[in-house]
């Protein structure tokens, strides 16, 4: 795949709906209609995103193929006339007022592990970047909401900060392009939230196109869109409503599993620059090296990797039902060897694998909880809700929701 040139970040254009006008409406219940003359509100939008193959590749350097959907965060900014930010949401009473100077001027801040960590870190990381930092005298309101479920594995975090790196970025006159967005959300997650993510999620929010899959190459950031034929397939997202608080402290523990198998197995891999690039023959030749859990964790990478590749052809040849089979076999790998599923997730995918109707299901996100993807014939969306719901039910406690998604209208400034 060849490189990309930088996209502005301001080029995508969003129809206006019902559901923005209704943001702005609360927008103005929560912070008041008087801005004392500092300036108009502006809206804007990021998608959240499915993960269709690559599960755990992205920080292995390996291929992933997500799919940007049409939910998101939508986020209204006003700008004020002191040099406060406030920053609030739709989904809790908890609000924010923090001072620029105090932020970007002085010792850098810590986390303090609220939601709006993310804000604050894609702050700083536009701060860091712009000629002279930003102009802190400049404060703006900011008011957070949309209809994407938080913790989903919907990859509700990069919609955030990347839609924060949107607004900053007009409301400040940045003249970012959509990968300067990226990195600044990709420090704020890492460097700030303290989340060794990959660089898949705001890839895939950043560069959303309907009726396409992203396919990303993480050794490089190359990438290209894969179109898939929305009139006859239909993505579905079953959401356990499982959410598990352990979650950041295992993905760490992934992680830092992934870069001790990378460091045994390189060593009889000179040419591999990450593990989704050792070879399978030399894993299985020095698998012994390696601590249980570390060997099931590099075998899950090595395989998803190539399993991946040819979902990737398959899927180019408009092959689905062959793109299906890989996402069923990815769903057993990290069942079995990356130990990141649950009960709830397995039900769903077992019962979806029972269904003519769905050509592929599989945990997306990181796990732990959060949602199942399929992919299902297009008409067979309502009686497939009814089937599977009535399937968990019969096994779980909670209710799970079902939703079907065609693509994403992309990141930008919605015009009102
Ligand atoms: C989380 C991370 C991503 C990726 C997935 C697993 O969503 O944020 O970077 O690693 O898990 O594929």
């Amino acid at each position: 795949m060849a490189a990309q040139s930088p996209r502005a970040l301001s080029s995508a254009t969003i129809p206006h709906e019902a559901r923005f006008a209704a943001h702005l409406v609360e927008f103005v219940q929560r912070f008041g209609s008087d801005s004392a003359g500092a300036g108009e509100v502006r809206l804007f939008f990021a998608p959240g995103r499915v993960n269709l193959m690559g599960a755990h590749l992205d920080y292995n350097g390996g291929p992933v193929m997500p799919m940007a959907i049409d939910r998101g965060t939508f986020l209204a900014l006003r700008p004020r006339s002191d040099g406060q930010m406030r920053i609030a949401t739709s989904f809790e009473e908890t609000e924010a007022l923090l001072d620029l100077d105090d932020l970007c001027g002085g010792a850098a801040p810590l986390a303090e592990g609220c939601w709006w960590d993310y804000s604050v870190g894609v702050l700083l990381a536009l701060n860091a970047g712009a000629d002279g930092g930003i102009d802190c005298s400049r404060g703006f309101d900011l008011y957070y909401g949309g209809d994407l479920p938080i913790g989903a594995g919907l990859s509700s975090s990069a919609s955030v900060s990347l839609v924060t790196g949107a607004a900053l970025n007009a409301h400040f006159g940045l003249g970012l392009s959509v990968e300067d967005a990226i990195d600044a959300a990709l420090w704020a997650e890492r460097n700030f939230v303290g989340v060794m993510c990959g660089i898949m999620d705001p890839f895939a929010v950043g560069f959303a196109k309907p009726g396409s899959v992203l396919l990303l190459d993480c050794r490089d950031r190359s990438w290209e869109h894969v179109e898939i034929d929305a009139d006859k397939y239909i993505v579905g997202i079953i959401d356990t409503m499982v959410r598990r608080e352990l979650a950041k402290g295992e993905f760490n523990l992934r992680v830092a599993q992934c870069a001790e198998a990378f460091s045994v197995l390189s060593k009889h891999a000179p040419d591999a620059a990450f593990l989704s690039e050792v070879p399978l023959e030399v894993l299985c030749d020095h698998e012994a090296d390696l601590q249980a859990d570390v060997a099931k964790r590099a075998r899950h990478v090595i395989e998803e990797t190539l399993r991946t590749y040819e979902a990737r052809d398959a899927l180019k040849l408009g092959d689905v039902a062959a793109f299906g089979c890989a996402m069923f076999d990815a769903h057993e790998s990290l069942r079995d060897l990356y130990d990141v599923s649950i009960d709830e997730l397995n039900t769903i995918v077992e019962f979806a694998r029972s269904q003519e109707s769905v050509l592929g299901a599989r945990l997306t996100g990181a796990g732990f909880g959060g949602c199942v993807a399929v992919i299902l014939r297009a008409g067979a969306e309502e009686p497939f809700r009814e089937a599977v719901t009535a399937a968990y039910a019969a096994k779980h406690k909670n209710e799970p929701r079902v939703a079907f998604y065609r693509g994403s209208p992309g990141l930008g400034e919605v015009a009102l």
